[in-house]
């Protein structure tokens, strides 16, 4: 995950969190996640089990969440109306629980309630959202299993947990998300979900052309608008599947939560991957945003070229044959097209001038639904954009506003979705 802070994400800003926290060692990543969510634009208030003071204090979270922090289930003064149990779910949009222990786990899935949290959880009218916490055997036990089975028949969603090594030492499933990471699960809960049931193919970044096993032909996407795009429609609720080039080093800022990752580095690999996953008939929607090289080279060398240096005639004796590579969109269009438009087709492209009328010629060349318009110069690598949306209905072209990346990418796709 990223290290990097989040953007805003969608349906977050505004709302009221009520957060709250267990007696685990993962405690400690809910002082992260308490700065995140008030960054967001949350309110937070956290409720703490007593075991949970013993790993955190309390003065933390007060501190990060500009509120007192509640422990107790019994009325603290005679200023308030002395039902805490009940008031902190009332005022809030999700009550998030993280971490979610394995013995707090037990009693939300049989209704029991001994301290103020469980008492909000189950006297709750708003969305539970767990992070369970704990030790790969507690996990795996048909206990906890049974349990977690039960809250997700009572409509709870559970996030995570993650895979590897955990504090106690052993290794496996119980690992808490990082802290960012449920922040992408909050927003996708409380996010409307006009895609759910979806898959949703992408293609993004640049393409890696190999000359020789150390060098190679490649271009200047970052793989921003693609990743962003992946995760707009993640957040609208589909399944995401991302054929990506290699873009590691370019934006390591890139966040890949939610998603399911291909790694290709030349276009014939993107190809190959996409019209794999394209021929199962499964995809509804594929998006190629990637920047595709259209020429590869032809007999690349296997070993590493050496420097032919004809210093007398000053001319380098370096020859590059290119050949023309495989058309991804071209592809996939035929395909739907042969297939009753099986799968919606939607291609980007960036260009530096004659916008509008490049895009509309791909749109047919290519067989596609929708072509979005962007000026390279303006967006490669760049935090935001500009798009133009052109379609079959929009000849016209509908231009969007000036946007961060990632809400230009859920504009973008909710009208995609209206619009068939
Ligand atoms: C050092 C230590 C670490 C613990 N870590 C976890 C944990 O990560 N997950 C868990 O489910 N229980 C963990 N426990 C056990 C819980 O603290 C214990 O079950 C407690 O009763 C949970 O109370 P609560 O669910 O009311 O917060 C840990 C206990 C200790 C002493």
């Amino acid at each position: 995950m990223s290290k990097h802070d989040l953007p805003q994400l969608p349906g977050l800003r505004g709302k009221t969190i009520t957060l709250g926290v267990c007696g685990g060692i993962a405690a400690y990543k809910s002082a992260e996640l308490v700065r995140l969510l008030i960054k967001q634009g949350c309110t937070v208030h956290v409720v703490m089990t007593p075991s949970a003071t013993q790993f955190i204090q309390p003065l933390t979270f007060q501190a990060l969440s500009g509120r007192p922090v509640h422990v107790s289930q019994w009325p603290e003064g005679n200023n308030d109306r002395g039902m805490p149990h009940i008031d902190l779910s009332r005022t809030a949009d999700c009550l998030l629980i993280a971490p979610a222990t394995a013995n707090s786990i037990a009693k939300y899935a049989n209704g029991l309630a001994d301290n103020l949290l469980d008492n909000l959880v189950l006297a709750r009218n708003c969305h539970l959202l767990i992070a369970p916490a704990m030790n790969v055997e507690m996990w795996n036990n048909p206990a906890t299993q049974r349990n977690l089975q039960q809250l997700r028949q009572d409509g709870v969603h559970i996030a995570g947990p993650a895979s590897g090594e955990q504090a106690c030492g052993e290794v496996g499933s119980g690992r808490m998300l990082e802290a960012d990471e449920i922040v992408y699960e909050l927003a996708r809960a409380l996010n409307p979900k006009p895609l759910a049931g979806k898959m949703i193919l992408l293609t993004a970044g640049p393409t890696f052309e190999a000359i020789d096993p150390v060098r190679g032909i490649t271009n200047r996407s970052t793989g921003k608008m693609g990743y962003a795009m992946a995760q707009a429609a993640w957040l609208m609720g589909a399944q995401v599947q991302v054929v990506s080039g290699p873009v590691g080093g370019k934006s390591s800022e890139l966040t890949q939560y939610g998603l399911e990752i291909v790694p290709v580095e030349s276009a014939k690999d993107m190809h190959l991957q996409v019209m794999q996953a394209i021929q199962t008939g499964l995809v509804d929607v594929f998006i190629g945003v990637a920047a595709v090289a259209d020429y590869g080279i032809k007999n690349p060398s296997t070993h590493k070229q050496k420097k032919i240096d004809n210093a007398d005639t000053q001319t380098i004796g370096l020859k590059i044959d290119f050949e023309l590579n495989p058309d991804i969109l071209a592809d996939v269009g035929q395909w739907s097209n042969d297939n009753q438009r099986r799968t919606t087709v939607v291609g980007f492209a960036a260009e530096t001038q004659n916008m509008h009328e490049y895009a509309l010629k791909k749109l047919s060349s290519k067989k596609a639904d929708f072509i979005i318009g962007n000026l390279a110069q303006h967006a490669l690598g760049a935090a935001d954009t500009q798009l133009t949306l052109f379609g079959t209905k929009l000849t016209q072209g509908l231009e969007l506003e000036h946007l961060p990346k990632l809400d230009a990418a859920l504009k973008v796709l909710e009208i995609i979705q209206q619009t068939t």
